[in-house]
């Protein structure tokens, strides 16, 4: 018997998910739902480090996130579910492995210094703030999590994770935490937003939700930025850094078609309204299930709690237990 590889993901719930989390990570996780042991995490303590004020929100979003997770396929009875904020083990774990980190490696972890930087923090940032990244190597020991598929801004902190095991094996002549791979997903996609922009984010306004009305979808498509010198339908076009024919790389499941576009568009005589047109087709085709499947869920917001809080349940009792090795490794199992 092969026994599956355990994962570990999740998202900050601080907004509703859109079409460049599922291209970028949704879509992976339901290939490795099938193959693995899941656990998707809602990560709302870890969302609150950056949104503390604002608790209402997170509140909020749990839910809408949790719905988008249903809405995509993610199956509770093959990937577990969770809220971060009901397992208290993973705040235990967190506060035995900063005695393992120093100050001045997390200063220097790129991701965090990065977001200090664009939420203008300085050195006002707080020490919840500072410390996420042992938080998260908490999140991702606690389950023994073999791999962590991650966008590459995640990638300081598997490492950061991973230092946390050896230091902790080490120190504790133990082998009770396990070393996590970070796996890039193979068919992981990036969208820029409909603005052009290279990042498709809430903060910027720029990005189509799996929860958007078709009717929203369509006219966000319509107003999407193209070559800006794309003047005349008979004008030659720019595809490159074009973000319609970057969606449509990834959207468009005929790519003979879109070959033959890219090449009348760059030749000229191609009007935008027509390659939206087709964007549009192929964008509410991947839509219209997960739309569908949403309706379902949303008409019993209670039955999806329910779901959420079995799940956080069940990821519970496996933190419990390597919760109970760590302590024992410690000489703390009064
Ligand atoms: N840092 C992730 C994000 O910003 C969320 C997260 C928290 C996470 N803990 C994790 C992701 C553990 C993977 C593994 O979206």
């Amino acid at each position: 018997m092969t026994t599956k590889k355990i994962v570990l993901t999740g998202d900050r719930p601080t907004g509703p998910l859109h079409i460049g989390h599922y291209v970028g990570s949704l879509k992976n996780r339901l290939i490795l739902q099938e193959t693995c042991t899941q656990f998707v995490m809602l990560a709302d303590v870890q969302a609150l480090t950056d949104n503390f004020d604002n608790p209402q929100k997170v509140r909020e979003n749990v839910v809408e996130v949790a719905l988008d997770y249903l809405a995509v396929g993610l199956d509770p009875g093959k990937s577990t579910i969770f809220i971060q904020s009901l397992l208290p083990q993973l705040f235990e774990l967190t506060l035995y492995y900063l005695n393992l980190v120093t100050w001045n490696r997390l200063k220097h972890n790129p991701t965090v210094k990065q977001e200090i930087t664009q939420k203008g923090y300085g050195e006002s940032v707080s020490a919840g703030f500072m410390v996420y990244p042992v938080s998260q190597a908490a999140d991702i020991t606690a389950f023994k999590a073999e791999i962590v598929p991650v966008g590459e801004d995640q990638l300081p902190m598997v490492e950061q994770s991973n230092e946390i095991v050896r230091h902790f094996n080490r120190i504790y002549h133990t082998n009770v935490l396990v070393e996590a791979e970070a796996l890039i997903p193979k068919i992981a996609a990036r969208l820029p937003g409909i603005d052009g922009k290279a990042k498709m984010s809430k903060s910027l306004g720029n990005a189509i939700y799996l929860s958007d009305t078709a009717d929203v979808v369509a006219k966000k498509i319509k107003g999407m930025y193209t070559d800006p010198n794309h003047l005349r339908v008979e004008d030659p076009g720019q595809v490159e850094g074009n973000p319609v024919f970057d969606y449509l790389e990834v959207f468009d499941p005929d790519k003979e078609k879109l070959e033959e576009m890219k090449a009348h568009y760059r030749r000229g005589g191609l009007g935008d309204s027509v390659v939206k047109k087709r964007l549009a087709e192929v964008v509410q085709a991947e839509l219209e299930p997960i739309r569908q499947r949403r309706a379902q869920f949303e008409k019993d917001r209670g039955a999806v709690m329910q779901l959420v809080l079995h799940g956080s349940q069940r990821a519970a009792s496996v933190a419990a237990q390597t919760l109970s090795e760590v302590r024992k490794a410690m000489c703390l199992d009064y």
